[in-house]
């Protein structure tokens, strides 16, 4: 393809052209990931919604396929899930791909649909019976199915999101569906609207004893950087019932960062748990400086759970298979950092995709950081804040900061002051912030740091994704000096790579 857009992603998944949105359908089976995506095929913003499709061998290198579902007379295909049927439950044959999505219309509302495909993905057939579900007290916001295996049951579940909670049912056959409870009200942050639902069972630490559900919560607005943003709740099911272990006012975030929302779950990938996300924000998605096409998917992120002062949480690192898109190594001798340390020219001839990758020891240093820098002065900061126990990732300067001229900017403004009000740093507006996650999530002393730079976007993960933080950055120019600086004391970093990425 030609590359007519200058920020169009080297190593991301995005859409030859059109609008891309949620990650749906998201499945593996024979070889192949699966990754359907909300899509509009005729322009470059929201609309027209069908299920795009892109297939990989190994979550990096992707082939666009046909829009494998398109709009129809009941409306919209909004988001859902996909699974194989292993045991022929709706009668389609055995392995038959099943997908199941929202049909979205003023004239119909929203309601839950199925469709199968008999030919590994690439086109389904509408079930002639649709819808299978809709709300039973005429909810308006009730969408994004996803469907999973419940093995003690030995049947399958649905959940669906519902304004303010999630609903779960349960089917034998896949096409009639029994309401079994809610849950979510008044959980997380408000206020809130709950949408794209996963619900994924992953070993504490590793001990495949000790098993917990996590259900994940996409949430808009209320992310806590303004606009969309996805959260988790970590608790017990019983194949009735969702229980949360924490306290509906607990919020834990899968993400730090501000574009990183409708984040969903692969079935059919035994025990890997690998997730995928749409790399913007409502507030802004449509008003990207982007024309040709709108839209990219965050790496794809393995998730597990770890434990920290008795609460466990869970962790999203980049999958292990994008080690494959390291080209270059640069190995960088360490070094302490007294007052400033520069490295120029960090990949040669930079096209603005490479992975840094460090280990920060802050000692008695207040502050221990850098900025990505261009030769334009644009800056992407990325610093320890020993002080207030922070990682920071700070654009206010990164480039384009801007947006609404490119575009209709959605403020939601009461978030908005919440939000300025609990930050520290810099806030010009809803782009042009620093995001932050807590450092108690780590064990402290030595931060490893993964971060993948791809032309506009800065992915971080501390220590193996206990924090990981996904912003967009518009710089004119690719960053291509690393100008690290401290305050308070002279720390070191060690084991530095700079790898230059590609496909
Ligand atoms: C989330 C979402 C979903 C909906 C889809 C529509 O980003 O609002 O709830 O199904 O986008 O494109």
């Amino acid at each position: 393809t030609t590359n007519t857009d200058y920020y169009r992603p080297v190593y991301h998944h995005t859409p030859l052209y059109g609008w891309m949105n949620d990650a749906n359908g998201l499945v593996y089976k024979d070889g192949e990931y699966h990754l359907y995506f909300q899509y509009n095929p005729y322009g470059s913003k929201w609309g027209n919604m069908h299920w795009g499709h892109s297939v990989s061998k190994d979550l990096i290198h992707w082939n666009h396929l046909k829009p494998a579902i398109a709009r129809d007379t009941l409306g919209h295909i909004f988001s859902g899930s996909t699974v194989v049927d292993k045991n022929n439950s709706a009668g389609y044959g055995k392995d038959a791909i099943i997908a199941f999505y929202t049909s979205a219309s003023d004239e119909h509302g929203q309601i839950q649909c199925m469709a199968y495909s008999n030919d590994n993905g690439r086109t389904y057939t509408k079930y002639e019976k649709n819808p299978i579900l809709t709300p039973f007290d005429g909810l308006k916001d009730f969408r994004d199915p996803k469907v999973f295996w419940y093995e003690p049951a030995q049947k399958w579940y649905m959940i669906v999101s519902a304004d303010k909670e999630m609903r779960f049912y349960s089917s034998s056959n896949l096409k009639d569906w029994e309401y079994q409870s809610g849950f979510g009200k008044g959980y997380g942050v408000q206020p809130n609207q709950f949408e794209c639902p996963d619900f994924i069972q992953l070993p504490v630490d590793g001990d495949k004893n000790k098993m917990k559900w996590v259900m994940i919560v996409n949430i808009n607005p209320g992310c806590m950087f303004g606009g969309s943003a996805t959260e988790y709740f970590v608790g017990d099911f019983d194949g009735k019932e969702f229980k949360c272990d924490t306290k509906p006012e607990v919020t834990k975030w899968l993400d730090y960062g501000k574009d990183h929302y409708a984040t969903v779950c692969f079935s059919n990938t035994g025990d890997r748990v690998i997730a995928v996300s749409w790399m913007s924000n409502w507030q802004y998605a449509n008003a990207t400086p982007i024309r040709q096409y709108r839209g990219a998917n965050a790496l794809p992120r393995e998730l597990s759970l770890y434990t920290k002062d008795g609460q466990i949480y869970m962790a999203a690192n980049a999958v292990k298979e994008t080690e494959a898109l390291r080209k270059d190594t640069r190995k960088v001798d360490n070094f302490a950092v007294k007052g400033e340390y520069k490295i120029d020219e960090i990949v040669p001839q930079t096209d603005g995709a490479y992975e840094l990758e460090m280990d920060v020891t802050p000692g008695k240093a207040q502050v221990a950081g850098f900025e990505l820098l261009n030769d334009k002065g644009e800056k992407m900061k990325i610093y320890l804040d020993m002080k207030a126990g922070k990682v920071v990732a700070d654009r206010t300067e990164s480039g384009i900061v801007d947006l609404t001229r490119y575009g209709e900017v959605t403020v939601h403004e009461k978030e908005t002051d919440d939000h300025r009000k609990t930050m520290s740093i810099n806030y010009k507006n809803d782009f042009a912030l620093g995001t932050w996650a807590p450092l108690s999530l780590c064990e402290g002393k030595t931060y490893h740091l993964n971060i993948f730079v791809d032309k506009c976007s800065v992915e971080i993960f501390v220590d193996g994704g206990r924090i990981a933080m996904t912003n967009l950055v518009f710089p004119t120019k690719p960053y291509n000096t690393l100008r690290f600086y401290g305050e308070g004391a002279d720390y070191k970093v060690e084991n530095m790579n700079i790898y230059k990425l590609g496909l």
